[in-house]
């Protein structure tokens, strides 16, 4: 899996969404560098990290990371993820709670797909491998940031991203669990961000998952779309800086 790692402090994976890289996170970084050493995977498939195996699931992702953290001799971190990166941090959170210091959970959501959904990323997937990344680049890029000086950013970022990954994204997303019975019993701090503008996933699932929580702060981002690391780092890192 490659990583990249920046700062200092207590361990804080930092895990992508879909279909991007570690790259989108930087803007943040300055933000959190002097509390957190961070730890930025690509994602099996996407940025510069090899797909393992066909049909790689969200849990399989999860399971690597719990080995990455062994192999850099942490026993325990801190792990946030955007969007897709959640449904894989949520993974985490079910296999290896022994090794979670604190969740953060960005514009993302505990509820799996529902079978249109489903239907829908098999479609998009047999597309993608037919035709190539410009497909979800067409279909995401505008409705990812509400602030559309970040759409050249984002397309660039989907183009560069492998057919094999992004396919097998969309249908690792499709098979994820429901991790909704995973949350009253997470014992650990969790910070959730949402944009009140996302046009993705709505707020409301963020609003669920701090009602099924214990122990967990919810920030909500007035006039922010889905990528809250680019379109606001400060109130993004004052939110996982709550973990400590
Ligand atoms: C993401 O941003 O990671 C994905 O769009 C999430 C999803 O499609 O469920």
């Amino acid at each position: 899996m490659n990583i990249t790692r920046t700062g200092s402090g207590q361990p804080l994976v930092l895990l992508h969404g879909f279909p991007l890289d570690n790259t989108l996170w930087e803007p943040l970084l300055p933000h959190l560098a002097d509390h957190f050493d961070i730890i930025l995977p690509d994602l099996a498939g996407f940025g510069l990290s090899p797909l393992p195996k066909p049909d790689y699931h969200l849990r399989d992702m999860a399971a690597a990371l719990a080995d990455l953290l062994r192999g850099l001799g942490l026993p325990r971190a801190f792990v946030a993820g955007h969007s897709m990166g959640g449904y894989v941090a949520l993974a985490f959170a079910r296999q290896s709670p022994e090794m979670l210091l604190g969740l953060g959970l960005i514009s993302t959501q505990a509820l799996p797909d529902n079978a249109e959904r489903q239907a829908a990323r098999h479609q998009t997937a047999a597309e993608v491998a037919a035709k190539g990344p410009g497909v979800v680049a067409d279909a995401m890029a505008a409705k990812l940031s509400a602030n559309p000086a970040h759409e050249t950013l984002l397309r660039e970022t989907i183009l560069r991203q492998p057919v094999p990954g992004i396919v097998n994204g969309l249908k690792a997303m499709a098979a994820r669990a429901d991790s909704s019975d995973l949350l009253p019993g997470l014992d650990c701090p969790v910070s959730i961000v949402h944009g009140l503008a996302d046009a993705l996933i709505p707020p409301e699932r963020a609003r669920e998952m701090k009602a099924a929580l214990s122990n967990a702060h919810l920030t909500e981002l007035p006039g922010v779309g889905h990528m809250p690391m680019l379109e606001a780092p400060v109130e993004t890192a004052e939110a996982l800086k709550k973990l400590l």
